[in-house]
């Protein structure tokens, strides 16, 4: 027999009380959704299905909203985050291929995600990143993995 967990769901719980605070109206669903991730780092199933019932809409509606604003997560974000900027002064000297090398060096390390910005204002000691919100300058594939290596000893 299985065993059944007689404890709630938190991102569960915690999405039925956020509607609640706005009244379990539908018209406040991107506030909704923005403090039920705000708490968890992402929208799990559970939430989402517990905010549509809450709301009475579809969860084909939320699914909508949830895919449209990129700013949603739909799993739980990686320990750290590196925020590799790919716009022009950066590609002027070196980001396209520093961004190439990131993405081999980070391949299957689900405990660093690497996302693309466009323009940390560091134009000139580009190629320019954001580590975990730190501003890294003149990055080299060296210099990339050392402050992956150090991200990963952190993890
Ligand atoms: S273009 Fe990269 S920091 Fe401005």
């Amino acid at each position: 027999m299985p065993a059944v967990s007689t404890f709630p769901d938190t991102q569960d719980a915690a999405a039925r009380a956020i509607c609640a605070q706005h009244g379990n109206r539908p018209d406040a669903l991107l506030e909704i959704l923005h403090e039920t991730q705000s708490q968890f780092g992402f929208l799990s199933d559970d939430a989402l299905k517990a905010i549509a019932h809450a709301l009475n809409i579809s969860r084909a509606e939320i699914h909508g909203v949830v895919t449209f604003y990129h700013d949603f997560r739909r799993e739980a974000p990686p320990g750290h985050v590196i925020r590799l900027c790919r716009a022009e002064a950066c590609q002027a000297v070196g980001a396209e291929a520093l961004a190439h090398h990131a993405e081999k060096r980070l391949a299957g390390n689900p405990s660093v995600g690497l996302e693309a910005v466009y323009c940390l204002g560091n134009c000139a000691l580009g190629p320019a990143a954001l580590v975990d919100g730190e501003l890294k300058a003149r990055l080299t594939p060296a210099a990339f993995d050392a402050l992956v290596a150090e991200l990963e000893a952190k993890a």
